[in-house]
């Protein structure tokens, strides 16, 4: 009997719904349930053959879990020590190696020191020369978190003046300056076991329960191109980042897609938002791809998914393992999907408390230029409430 587990958080439809289409459709010896941790101990086995991992993004004790279980051969998805690594900035460079359009971006140092540094370990970074950064990118433009997620400290910015209001409120997190896409369409895609994608139309600028409620504006010819150019820009970056379940979002621009968020290894499943159709099809592709890990998990050994540029040898041996494996086509079944239970919270010890980490003092290097347009209040740029795995 081989066992498939899912580890999740405060989502309440997406696991009962897989764990059910999984015991539904696969053979006998192989069954889904939700993941059940007790005493963790290095270098001892968990009972899984596979873990679908929706949460360890918020709770680094399972991201420890994770990666002890992938070393005991687990087919963890995702990839928890690629998902360690992964962040915007090397997501957006390894874009541009793969051929696949992304906005101009630059990496900027954070606003103030980290914690316990002082001036001295910023010997090797120059002064910021902010009025190039400004003429290379442009405006209206971008600042973002270089690792982040949920729209959380997105800063959409029209001049210099907001460029320095919204940097002052970024303490030390380290931000991305990116020219904004001003588009035409916008897209969320699901990629799962890096080869089924179902290409969503999303309506960023909606309310968060009304942004899949949208249609594609492109038409005719072109609308078929373009779904075919995403097609393959998806399937580019999954295999390049080597993940098994994510989101790549898109803005469109003169008909080119360009690719703005595409590290989303926990993406939003919940039928609430993503709509009965959409959801559907996430449940079916994810219960094919995991009863097919399941089959092909060799215990104590790497069952795990490894990007092109992270590991060549591995990717390679997994693109020639997965990609040809007969699994059962995806399609939109006419049917309603089982209704969803509304999934226990799981036992969880509380969170030890974390003593407040002393104040930093701000980093020279940024400093200057930021301080001579700091005077103006809190920027009017808007942080819309959504889920974090977006
Ligand atoms: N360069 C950009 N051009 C246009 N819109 C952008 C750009 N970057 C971000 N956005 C908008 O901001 C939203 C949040 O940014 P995103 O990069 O997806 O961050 P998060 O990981 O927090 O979701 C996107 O869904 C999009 O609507
Ligand atoms: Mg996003």
């Amino acid at each position: 009997m081989k066992k498939i587990g899912i580890l999740f958080g405060q989502e309440n439809t997406f696991p009962q719904a897989f764990v059910d289409r999984v015991n539904a459709k696969a053979p006998a010896d192989i069954r889904a349930e939700f993941v059940s941790i007790e005493q963790v101990e290095q270098h001892v086995a968990p009972d899984y053959a596979v873990i679908i991992d929706r949460i360890s993004q918020d709770v680094p004790f399972y991201r420890a879990y994770l990666k002890n279980a992938a070393l005991m051969g687990t087919a963890v998805i995702n990839n928890p020590f690629w998902w360690s690594a992964d962040e915007k900035f090397f997501n957006n460079a390894l874009a541009v190696r793969l051929g696949v359009p992304v906005p101009k971006t630059l990496l900027l140092p954070s606003k103030e020191r980290p914690t316990d540094t002082s001036e001295n370990s910023f010997r090797n970074l120059a002064m910021m020369d902010w009025e190039a950064a400004f003429a290379h990118i442009g405006f209206p433009a971008y600042m973002k978190p270089h690792s982040g997620g949920g729209w959380k400290s997105v800063y959409k910015l029209h001049s210099p003046e907001d460029f320095f209001r919204a940097y002052d409120e970024t303490g030390q997190l380290v931000m991305l300056f990116q020219e904004s896409v001003d588009f035409t369409d916008y897209f969320r895609c699901y990629c799962i076991g890096g080869k089924e994608v179902l290409i969503m139309p999303y309506e960023p600028r909606n309310e968060p329960h009304l942004r899949y409620a949208t249609e594609m504006k492109t038409t005719g010819e072109a609308g078929e191109k373009l779904l075919a150019t995403m097609k393959e820009y998806v399937l580019k970056l999954n295999e390049g980042l080597g993940y098994d379940f994510n989101t790549v979002e898109f803005a469109v621009r003169d008909g080119i897609p360009l690719a703005i968020d595409f590290g989303n290894p926990a993406p939003d499943a919940d039928i609430n938002s993503v709509g009965e159709k959409n959801f559907e099809w996430v449940v079916e592709a994810a219960a094919n791809m995991a009863i097919e890990r399941a089959i092909a998990q060799k215990p104590g050994q790497d069952n795990l998914t490894w990007g092109t540029f992270v590991h060549p040898h591995r990717a390679k041996a997994h693109t020639t393992e997965f990609t040809v494996a007969e699994l059962p086509e995806v399609k939109v079944a006419t049917k309603k999907p089982a209704a969803a239970k509304a999934a226990p919270a799981p036992k969880a010890a509380a969170a030890p408390k974390v003593p407040a980490a002393p104040k930093a003092a701000k980093a020279p290097a940024a400093e200057k230029p930021a301080a001579k347009a700091a005077t103006a209040k809190a920027p009017a740029a808007k942080k819309p409430a959504a889920k974090k795995s977006e």
